[in-house]
């Protein structure tokens, strides 16, 4: 399944890809239950996923928040909705919504929400990033929180260092680049929330390592190919060595892939 949302970000969604996002969403929770906690994200609250993709956080926050809270999830894409409301609905999670919006007209109800949260979304949306930071921040009740997750892509790493995977890593980042989109934004969450008129309760930045499995389940290098052969900045007979070198790698026995992500917290000012 591939998309291509109102933003022109393009996103394959086949079933190994689905697979690693809950991997990931469920390594999300437990790396991050503090600040899940911290930023309200309890029994009872009312949270949004604003670009939830395929709904794997979403499934997270919604257990969390169990039936006496709200969870909705905001996407774009409407094959990453209707992939979200089958995640849903395999675990009997029929009353969390997944509407259609954007970060900057989410279409949610402003002043309300316990916790936003948007995870790897900002570097994908160039100069837009601050309106959409500043919509998020009006959605937010005195007290809430806007949770923010991205990334620096040219500080990603492997362990063995493999010029065929930098390679490619080193293509998508200027794919990217090339759009507008601020790769490194990272860096710039907690500037953005300032803009936006909250308090920075948190700004860390760390390396996460990928294991191989995960990576062999798809990721970037992979999900993105689609589009930069429609740009022309891939070409389809590339595609192979880039798969070739893709499947060598995550087939030696010890290799890794080292992330740099970043979560920002930002909370509006005001009694709970
Ligand atoms: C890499 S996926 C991340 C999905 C999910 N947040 C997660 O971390 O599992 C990025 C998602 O952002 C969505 N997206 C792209 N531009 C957006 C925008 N301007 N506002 C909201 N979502 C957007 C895409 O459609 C895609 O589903």
């Amino acid at each position: 399944m591939a998309e291509e949302s109102e933003q022109g970000y393009t996103l394959q969604l086949s079933e190994p890809e689905r697979m690693r996002y809950r991997m990931m969403a469920e390594n999300a929770r437990e790396n991050e239950a503090d600040l899940w906690e911290y930023s309200g994200i309890v029994p009872g609250a009312r949270v949004a996923d604003v670009g939830c993709g395929p709904g794997a956080v979403l499934v997270e926050i919604a257990q969390i928040v169990g039936p006496e809270g709200t969870a909705v999830g905001v996407e774009p894409g409407e094959p990453a909705r209707e992939a979200a409301r089958e995640e849903l609905d395999a675990l009997g999670l029929d009353h969390v919504e997944v509407r259609a919006g954007d970060g900057e007209a989410s279409g949610l109800e402003p002043g309300v929400w316990d916790c936003v949260m948007m995870r790897h979304v900002l570097t994908h949306t160039g100069d837009d990033a601050e309106r959409i930071v500043a919509h998020l921040a009006t959605l937010l009740a005195p007290g809430g929180h806007l949770y923010l997750v991205d990334v620096d892509l040219d500080a990603t790493r492997t362990s063995p260092p493999d010029p065929d995977i930098r390679e490619q890593f080193e293509r998508y980042s200027a794919f990217h680049k090339a759009l507008g989109n601020d790769v490194r934004i990272g860096a710039r969450l907690g500037a953005l929330l300032r803009a936006a008129g909250l308090e920075v309760a948190e700004h860390q930045g760390s390396f996460q390592r990928i294991p191989a499995l995960l990576m062999a389940a798809g990721g970037p290098l992979v999900s993105a190919q689609e589009a930069m052969i429609a740009s022309g900045v891939l070409s389809a007979d590339e595609t192979d060595a880039w798969e070739a070198a893709r499947q060598r790698f995550t087939s030696l026995p010890d290799a890794e892939l080292w992330f740099a992500g970043f979560i920002a917290i930002g909370r509006k000012p005001g009694m709970v």
